[in-house]
């Protein structure tokens, strides 16, 4: 696997090989909130981080850091600054998701950063399914506090906790079904005001 990714990074073609299907991937991918006892190796999540990093990011710059912890008590920790969200600690592995903030607004006036981080996420997130591992964004914990306990250095902010393992086989929420706006009501064909066009 090393070796494969290693190639991808001289300027070749990249064709897509089959696998699993991507259109399935992203409608099967779900939030997790309840784990298996079951630990998750270093090597797989190195996987997941060393497929996820081909991500796009304006300008290329891939001001994006993540810290890995696995330590039962720093997790604790960060799960205490998610309040009322023990599922975060209770995760085999929480990735510390961080983002440079000196990174600036593009011209259309959105900030490169969070734009950038969630891009970077979004991939973690999708590759970990791929993996058959369970992923929840985590946007509710007190930043400052989950940066001191994983020391972000100056310059760089917490953007946000992914807490990653393998879903409990009794997770209610698999049940659930997708939430979800109508295509109608989220596109519209060459102006705003034309959703049935196309
Ligand atoms: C930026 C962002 C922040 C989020 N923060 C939280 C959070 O703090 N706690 C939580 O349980 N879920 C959080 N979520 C997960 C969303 O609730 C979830 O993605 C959404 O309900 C759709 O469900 P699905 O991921 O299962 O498709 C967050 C998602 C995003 C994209």
């Amino acid at each position: 696997m090393a070796n494969y990714i290693s190639q991808l990074l001289i300027p070749i073609s990249i064709e897509y090989d089959g696998g699993m299907d991507i259109h399935k991937l992203i409608s099967h991918r779900r939030s997790v909130r309840s784990w298996a006892d079951r630990p998750v190796d270093r090597g797989t999540i190195t996987r997941i981080l060393e497929t996820a990093r081909f991500a796009p990011s304006a300008k290329n710059k891939q001001e994006w850091h993540v810290v890995v912890v696995r330590d039962a008590a720093a997790r604790r920790r960060l799960g205490e600054e998610c309040a009322r969200q023990s599922f975060v600690g209770e995760a085999p592995a929480v990735l510390v998701v961080c983002g440079d903030t000196s990174m600036g607004v593009m011209r259309c006036g959105q900030p490169r950063m969070p734009v950038d981080v969630a891009i970077f996420i979004d991939h973690i997130t999708l590759v970990a399914a791929a993996e058959g591992l369970g992923t929840c964004w985590i946007g509710s914990f007190d930043a400052e506090i989950a940066g001191e306990i994983v020391g972000v250095p100056e310059g760089w902010v917490v953007a946000q906790l992914l807490p990653l393992g393998y879903p409990a086989s009794d997770d209610v929420d698999a049940a659930k079904p997708k939430q979800r706006k109508s295509l109608e009501e989220i596109v519209s064909w060459e102006t705003w005001k034309n959703p049935g066009l196309g």
